[in-house]
């Protein structure tokens, strides 16, 4: 296996790249970088006046695909830049450069955040318990031995969707009154010890994954990138997002209805009318999610919850 198969096999690839790109010569937004695989894609598909910039928060990603692309990148006018920042940022492309052609966002984390032995992602490794994608702010330790029993309890209700959030929420506090959760195995036994079920493989998933939402602010950041890029996108630019839990896709597909559909007010009955001039400025391009094939999903475990939605903008 090649290092960068390793790093992360990029989900939906052809599928994504074919939405995305609609001229060769327009700015382009890949909002999640990771092991760099949409990255490459997409630079395939460049023309000399096309450009690429790549955004990730995580600095091992960035570094990794520096090495990657360091051919690339040290062209006298390089179609690819690399920043350390979060996908929010990307609508101030726009002010730098010229509108925007496409955004990608392929959510969440890299399979090389599940798979290393730090940073707190995975119940399997044994680490600190982090969750950041970049170094600042509260760590998932903090959260957890800070939140309240009935914050914690509706964190993994809400953002997790777990079914047993109350009796893992008490079990967490019941441990802390004797010694803090400092690790990711503190927290896995804690669920184990919690949940009625014999192998928590699911709950120990959602719980982790509700942590991480909240830690990284990933729907606030979701909701307003895609706020914010609406106006810095061309007409025909495209948006193309690949998510994993049914939280970012009912963003997603919220955000694609709500503008593609003309704008209405309710009259003094509370019958919505349609306003004379208002034109949607979506036109939303899978009216059902894309989601991997049978054999990608065999390839590649991870890719089995993915979903794709995409918009172009048209207004
Ligand atoms: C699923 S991976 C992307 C994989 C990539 N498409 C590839 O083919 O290798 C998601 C990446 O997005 C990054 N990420 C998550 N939230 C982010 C945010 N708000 N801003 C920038 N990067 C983010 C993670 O650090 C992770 O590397």
């Amino acid at each position: 296996m090649s290092e960068t198969q390793q790093y992360h096999t990029p989900v939906l690839h052809h599928e994504a790249i074919s939405y995305l790109i609609t001229d060769p010569n327009g700015i382009y937004i890949d909002g999640t970088l990771g092991g760099g695989g949409h990255t490459s894609l997409i630079l395939q598909q460049l023309g000399s006046g096309g450009r690429l910039i790549a955004f990730d928060k995580d600095i091992e990603a960035i570094e990794f695909c520096r090495e990657r692309f360091k051919e690339i990148l040290a062209r006298s006018v390089p179609q690819l830049q690399l920043r350390n920042e979060s996908f929010s940022k990307a609508c101030s492309i726009a002010e730098e450069f010229e509108k925007i052609q496409g955004l990608l966002l392929d959510l969440g984390v890299s399979s090389k955040h599940f798979d290393s032995t730090s940073g707190g992602f995975s119940y399997r490794t044994n680490s600190q318990l982090d969750m950041r994608f970049y170094p600042v702010g509260r760590t998932a330790e903090d959260l957890i031995n800070s939140a309240t029993e009935e914050e914690l309890e509706r964190i993994f209700r809400v953002y997790g969707e777990e079914k047993y959030s109350h009796k893992i929420a008490r079990r967490i506090c019941s441990i802390r009154r004797v010694r803090a959760l400092r690790t990711t195995f503190d927290l896995r036994d804690a669920v184990t010890e919690a949940v009625p079920t014999f192998n928590p493989v699911d709950n120990l998933s959602r719980v982790f994954q509700a942590i991480r939402i909240v830690i990284n602010s990933e729907l606030e950041e979701l909701e307003n990138t895609l706020k914010s890029i609406l106006p810095a996108l061309n007409i025909g630019g495209r948006i193309v997002v690949i998510s994993y839990h049914s939280l970012e896709d009912r963003i997603v597909k919220q955000f694609f209805k709500e503008h593609s559909e003309p704008k209405t007010h309710q009259n003094k009955y509370k019958i919505s009318i349609k306003q004379s001039n208002s034109v949607p400025t979506l036109n939303i391009l899978t009216n059902k999610p894309i989601i991997p094939t049978k054999e990608e999903q065999q390839q590649n475990i991870r890719s089995r919850s993915a979903k794709m939605r995409v918009a172009e903008r048209v207004w």
